[in-house]
């Protein structure tokens, strides 16, 4: 059976069809700007039209409709990751709703929860035990589902974006600790995994698309021009007598402040431990110099995502590859 991995972005919809699980087949590829800009709708108007865009990213594609897997932005989630005294299965499903209502700002009668043991310690020991905490308004998770059911698709899979990511980046306990940036059009994700295990997700509502709308403003370009000048010459300084390198610069100091910020923070509560590698994810990753500028900045060592890496199948020189990593945690999956 195909699989429909879907990755809805605010500024593109990417789709990957092929066959899932821990060794996959990449059949299809897709890349569709989103005219509508929006990625979670709100209300019907907005529900509609995103209705009618993904159905043609199908059409037009010849993808499948079958076990189709989405993803939820973080920007609508809150993601925690609590520690709490050992607990066994049971309790802590009696347990989870309490926690929830602790550390998830949405009321309880509002709240949809998915929740995942992240550590459990030796049986006899009273270590803590770890738990990833996943909430989200009902009401937008509903409304985000029932496009697919708009369009006769039951979706076999919902997780949220920073979920599907880490599975595709593939991380093992012997991994250093790792910042996950990923950096899309209207949004920047960023996770600390420390040991293979996921300890914190932050999510910054602002993207590449600041970085175009400085440009245009700066140096005086059209939307298209300046998404143009972004991606050839990014923050190559020799380019463009370094116009296009310095109206970047203020959007991408806001970025890098946000970094440091998280860094800060898992450093404040993991003081004999530092931040040794950042892997830079989205479409923005791509653009030129971002990675030497941002080693530089954080003083790490900077990688971009690689998600095809080792995957069965052809990808078209259009796709971007950093941009495609949802899609891939998505068809990853085994279920
Ligand atoms: N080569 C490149 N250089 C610089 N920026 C790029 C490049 N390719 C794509 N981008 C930027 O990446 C962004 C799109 O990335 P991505 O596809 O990850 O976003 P999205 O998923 O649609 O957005 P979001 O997740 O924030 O809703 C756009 O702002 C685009 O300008
Ligand atoms: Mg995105």
């Amino acid at each position: 059976m195909s699989t429909l991995a879907l990755d809805i972005g605010t500024y593109s919809i990417k789709a990957i069809a092929g066959t899932a699980g821990p060794k996959p087949k990449i059949e299809r590829i897709a890349e569709v700007f989103n005219t509508t800009g929006i990625a979670v709708p709100t209300d019907d108007v907005s529900q509609d039209k995103l209705v009618n865009l993904i159905e043609s990213v199908i059409v037009d594609n010849d993808l499948p409709r079958t076990d189709v897997r989405i993803s939820l932005p973080e920007s609508v989630i809150s993601t925690k990751i609590i520690e709490i005294p050992p607990l066994s299965d049971a309790e802590l499903a009696s347990a989870i709703g309490w926690q929830a209502e602790q550390h998830i700002p949405i009321p309880p009668e509002e709240l949809a929860l998915e929740y995942q043991v992240l550590y459990r310690g030796p049986k006899k020991e009273k270590e803590p035990m770890r738990i990833l905490l996943v909430g989200a308004r009902k009401q937008i998770v509903d409304r985000f589902v029932d496009m697919f059911h708009i369009l006769g698709i039951e979706p076999s899979l919902v997780e949220t974006h920073m979920i599907s990511l880490i599975r595709s980046l593939m991380f093992t306990p012997e991994d250093p600790n790792t910042m996950i940036v990923h950096l899309g059009a209207s949004s920047m994700n960023m996770s600390i995994i420390q040991k293979g295990e996921l300890t914190f997700v932050t999510s910054h509502m602002n993207g590449g698309q600041l970085l175009t709308k400085a440009l245009e403003q700066t140096v005086g370009l059209d939307q298209h021009q300046a998404e143009k000048y972004k991606r050839t010459y990014g923050l190559d300084e020799t380019q463009f007598q370094g116009k296009v390198a310095a109206a970047l610069l203020p959007g991408l100091q806001i970025l890098t402040a946000e970094m440091k910020k998280s860094i800060q923070f898992f450093v404040t509560q993991n003081p004999t431990e530092s931040i040794q590698r950042v892997v830079l994810s989205g479409g923005t990753a791509a653009m030129p110099n971002l990675v030497q500028y941002i080693a530089q900045e954080l003083g790490t060592e900077v990688l971009v995502a690689a998600p095809f890496t080792g995957i069965d199948g052809a990808i078209p020189e259009t796709i971007n590859p950093p941009a495609m990593g949802v899609c891939m945690g998505l068809l990853l999956r085994e279920m």
